[in-house]
This record gives structure tokens, sequence and C-alpha cells, in this order.
């Protein structure tokens, strides 16, 4: 799998991430990590926990790839192709404000995501999903029948997952990922959050 610091790309096999991973029990996967403040802030605040974020596009990864933190890995992927060696080692999936083909696949029900997010699961790992109605009203559905959607489909795949409820204004300024802060103060700041985990 390619993991990516900065400009530099490198390849890591499953042994490479096993001793990356060795100290740590508590691993968090941030899918759509965008250019990865969200990991980043995990990373700090937890020197315990092992943060991995996850993206398909490389660019926006640069600057905040290149911080010093032993427990943070940046790996190049898409949501539907999550790279095996991933396997079992999840204790926390975070997937914030997704668009594009992540959104579309957590709607469709996508079997490539969704059994990749199983797969990657350890036992009653846990998640939290955090959707904007921007990003579902380009889709051509709303904040709240897109949240329902994506709450039936995430329980048809195993998940225990609370209903949907409102993120606050509050809480969606103060969230620490750069999209967060575009939609807070942006034309349409509303949110909801889906916290669950495995059954
Ligand atoms: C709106 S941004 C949110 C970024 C970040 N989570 C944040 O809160 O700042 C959505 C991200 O999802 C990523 N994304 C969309 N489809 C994806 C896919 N199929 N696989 C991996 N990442 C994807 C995009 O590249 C983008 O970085």
């Amino acid at each position: 799998m390619e993991s990516i610091r900065g400009k530099m790309s490198l390849e890591l096999d499953f042994n490479g991430l096993k001793d990356r991973l060795a100290n740590y029990n508590r691993i968090i996967l941030d899918l759509g990590t965008g250019d990865g403040r969200y990991t980043r802030y995990l990373a700090d605040k937890n020197p315990d926990w092992f943060i991995i974020g996850v993206d398909a596009c490389r660019e926006n990864l640069r600057k905040h790839s290149q911080a010093k933190l032993h427990n943070m890995l940046f790996l190049i992927a898409s949501a539907q192709d999550l790279p095996r060696e991933l396997n079992g080692l999840v204790s926390h999936i975070t997937i914030n404000f997704p668009w594009g083909s992540l959104l579309e696949s957590l709607l469709a029900d996508d079997p490539l995501l969704m059994r990749g997010l199983e797969s990657i699961s350890r036992e009653s790992a846990s998640v939290d999903l955090r959707l904007n109605g921007g990003a579902l009203a380009e889709v051509g559905t709303t904040l709240e029948a897109g949240a329902e959607r994506i709450y039936s489909n995430m329980l048809q795949g195993g998940w225990q997952v609370e209903t949907p409820a409102l993120m606050k204004a509050s809480a969606l300024r103060t969230f620490p990922s750069t999209w967060a802060k575009r939609l807070a103060f942006g034309r349409d700041p509303r949110a909801m959050t889906l916290n669950g985990h495995m059954k």
C-alpha cells in the first residue's frame, strides 16, 4: 500500500505496518481525511493512539503529513478498495463530511465500501460519521433523507447505529477539521452525526 509524507510516497508492506503499530492498542482510521488536519489533531492530542488518515487524493495531504508524529500515518487509497493489510486492525473509524464517490457509496450501500469497512474493523469497533447538507444537496437529496438512508445502510451492514442527530453550529465551529471550519462559516452550516459500533 502507498503511504505519503510530504511529497514523498513510500510503499509499506504488512510487516512495515506491523512495526509502526507495534506499541499501540487503539488504532483510529479517518477515511476521506482531506488535508489530514483532523488526523494530525488526534495524533497530537492522543500520543498513545495510532491514527491513520486515508484519502484518494494526495495533493492536499502535503502539509499535515510532514508533521513529526510517530503515531500518525497517511495512506493513499480509495475507500472502495481499502488495503488488505488493515484487515482486523481498526478500533475506530471516522468519516467526516464525505463527498464524491465516498458519499455516493455510503448512500448506495456499495458492498465494496461496506465490506471494506467491516473487514478493517476489529471486534466491536466503533464508527463516527459526520454528514453535511451541501454535499447531500449536490447528489440530489437532503441532509435528513441522506442521513436516514446511510443510517439504514449502516444497520444492514452490521453496525449498531444511533439515530442521526443534528450537529450544533457551535460543535461544527469547534470541530478540528478543515472542512468543518469551511462549513461552519459557509452558506449551509447544517450537519448531522451518526455514531455506532460493530454488533
Ligand atoms: C469534503 S472533504 C472532507 C475532508 C476532511 N474529512 C475534513 O473534514 O476536512 C471529502 C474528502 O473525501 C475524499 N474522498 C472522496 N471520495 C473518496 C474515495 N472514494 N476514497 C477516498 N477518499 C475519498 C476526497 O478526496 C476529500 O478529501
